[in-house]
């Protein structure tokens, strides 16, 4: 799966950590529920590879990513997971190598134009623009659109509800990424339904002022 088409998937891609992978099923299905086919699961809790591995084999309809993939090592425990692609918040050569290398599709993480850089070298065109909100947020990816014009972006790291369209309107940016509709504690709490909600209130948000 091409980097191109994974952000294509969805316009929300949500940012998920996940204590218990048994939350792991019934969070993808209340996520496809709510018209999200999409799953970033970060390697930031013990359960997320586990998480992968059963989303990927038991609900094969849902593409399920990892997330906070830093180096080499997480990025084959990732794929060997079930991971159809990877996230990282940031990029190194390394990790680009290491994409190349165990062939699965890197969506990194940019802040800054010496990064957009060292992507566009790499015939990387499409990244997380992360911390979107703190790296400079909407004007950043504007500024970015002029000598990187080919450049696309998933901004992700403080975008809401309130700010969304703020972001998908642009013209580099293809879909944004996020906590805010697969809140932590909703996880926790089993509160599935909500969360199947929180993205059908962000989708249908989207286009309108
Ligand atoms: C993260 O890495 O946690 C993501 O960028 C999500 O950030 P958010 O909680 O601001 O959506």
């Amino acid at each position: 799966m091409n980097a191109k088409d994974i952000m294509g998937i969805s316009p929300i891609v949500p940012v998920i950590a996940i204590d218990d992978e048994k939350d792991a099923l019934p969070l993808a299905k209340a996520l496809q529920a709510g018209g999200v086919n999409i799953m970033e699961i970060t390697l930031r809790t013990e359960a997320g590879l586990k998480a992968i591995k059963l989303i990927s084999e038991q609900m094969p309809s849902i593409n399920v990513g990892a997330g906070t993939v830093c180096n080499e090592e997480e990025l084959l425990q990732a794929k060997e997971a079930g991971s159809k692609f990877v996230f990282s918040p940031g990029i190194s050569q390394e990790l680009i190598d290491a994409s190349l290398k165990h062939n699965i599709t890197l969506i990194p993480g940019v802040a800054t134009a010496s990064e957009v850089m060292l992507a566009q070298n790499n015939n990387i065109f499409y990244c997380k623009l992360f911390p979107a909100t703190l790296s400079g947020g909407v004007d950043i990816l504007k500024a970015f659109s002029g000598p990187f014009a080919k450049m696309n972006f998933c901004p992700t790291g403080g975008v809401n509800l309130n700010n969304l369209n703020d972001f998908l309107i642009l013209k580099n940016v293809l879909c944004v990424g996020g906590t805010w509709f697969v809140p932590k504690d909703a996880i926790e709490n089993n509160e599935f339904d909500k969360i199947t909600q929180l993205c059908k209130e962000a989708i249908s948000s989207i286009g309108i002022d």
